[in-house]
């Protein structure tokens, strides 16, 4: 997949958000070295606790289908400047992909790109415990 459509699947994506206590969508989408792509959204409860983001849906998704040689990842969010994933996202990616390139999108089109290691230096991961 494109760049260009690793980013309009993410903002598709957004459309499928269940987030009517926030009212902030998120869409993401992941893309595996062979070019496969999962998607997600945010997914919210009404207890609060059990909300899932957009990232660690599309990550769960793939985990479970057998996929972990994750590449990039297009996050859009309902906001200017872009939402940026959040610090449980960001270890959920750390496990799996540490060298993995984010690209977040904003409300009115506006793009940041950057790396986990930028959003997340000095991380643990599962080295740590060998
Ligand atoms: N959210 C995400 O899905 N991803 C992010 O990167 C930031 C936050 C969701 C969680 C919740 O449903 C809503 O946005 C507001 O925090």
């Amino acid at each position: 997949m494109t760049r260009e459509e690793l980013k309009s699947t993410a903002l598709a994506m957004r459309q499928r958000s269940y987030s009517p206590y926030s009212r902030f969508r998120v869409g993401a989408a992941l893309e595996c070295s062979d070019g496969t792509v999962f998607t997600g959204c945010n997914i919210e409860n009404a207890a609060f606790g059990p909300t899932l983001c957009a990232e660690r849906t599309a990550v769960f998704k793939a985990i479970s289908e057998g996929r972990r040689d994750f590449v990039r990842i297009a996050v859009a969010g309902d906001s200017e400047p872009p939402c940026v994933p959040c610090g449980v996202c960001r270890q959920v990616l750390r496990e799996f992909a540490p060298d993995i390139e984010i690209i977040c999108l904003g409300s009115d089109g506006s793009e940041l790109t950057m790396t986990l290691n930028d959003l997340l230096p000095h991380s643990f991961g599962p080295e740590f415990l060998k």
